[in-house]
């Protein structure tokens, strides 16, 4: 089988800092993927190459077998790969229909699709249909969570990215989350996730790659690294 994405000998720089050193990552199909490392491993510059807001100085990335180094962002985006931003980045000043919308963007001709998918945001996450015409800025942090992975979905997704889904988020949500990233997976959908709380992912994952100082110093399935000493030491807390 081939890799839905598969990225070679990436390289990506901020001007002078070397950000991604010869980064290799396969992802295939119906698999959700954990990318995890410490702050300032490179993480969501992997994400931010992979969508094209950053281009890389070299190396491939292909997805459907096709390279896409270089394709506008909007592009990328078009064609399947959606990136859920650190920090959510939902409109706040705009109600949760309104986000979800806008999160339709390439299907905005589609009332129909718009209209089922904001069903479907509802089925998904309950709390978000009661609270419906709200602001999102007044949401809760893990209702803005919600929010965000919500407005990802609209745009119809086969690889959804997340970066730090359950950053600041009380154990009980991020429970939550991981359980509706589970089920998005179920329901067709393949998935990189970014966690530091690598205990979570890993429960989650089927593989895992680790990054460190701009490498990855290694990649296996999640039952393996669970059992890494060394994961075990710097990611997993005991
Ligand atoms: N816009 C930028 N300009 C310059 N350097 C940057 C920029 N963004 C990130 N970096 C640097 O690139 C490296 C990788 O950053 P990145 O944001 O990918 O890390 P991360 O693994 O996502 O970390 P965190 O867990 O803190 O989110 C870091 O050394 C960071 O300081
Ligand atoms: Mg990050």
């Amino acid at each position: 089988m081939k890799p839905l994405l598969k990225l070679t000998d990436v390289n990506s720089y901020y001007g002078k800092i070397h950000a991604l050193n010869n980064i290799n990552i396969e992802i295939y199909e119906g698999e959700i993927v954990a990318l995890l490392g410490s702050n300032g491993a490179g993480k969501s510059t992997t994400l931010k190459t992979i969508s094209s807001i950053i281009r890389p100085k070299s190396g491939q990335i292909e997805w459907n077998g096709k390279n896409i180094v270089g394709v506008p962002p909007h592009k990328i985006v078009e064609s399947g790969i959606i990136h859920i931003p650190e920090g959510r980045r939902i409109f706040s000043g705009l109600t949760i229909i309104e986000n979800l919308e806008l999160g339709a963007f390439t299907f905005r001709k589609d009332k129909k699709w718009i209209k089922e998918g904001i069903e479907r945001s509802f089925d998904l996450f309950p709390r978000l249909k009661e609270r419906s015409k709200q602001l999102a800025g007044t949401l809760s942090g893990g209702e803005q969570q919600m929010l965000a992975i919500s407005r990802g979905l609209m745009g119809n997704p086969k690889l959804l990215m997340l970066d730090e889904p359950s950053m600041g988020l009380a154990p009980i949500i991020v429970q939550e989350i991981m359980r509706i990233i589970k089920e998005i997976n179920e329901q067709g959908t393949t998935i990189l996730l970014i966690e530091q709380n690598a205990k979570a992912a890993l429960r989650l994952a089927n593989r895992g790659y680790l990054i460190e100082i701009g490498n990855i110093v290694m990649h296996d399935s999640a039952e393996v690294l669970r059992e890494d000493d060394k994961i075990i030491k710097a990611y997993l807390g005991a």
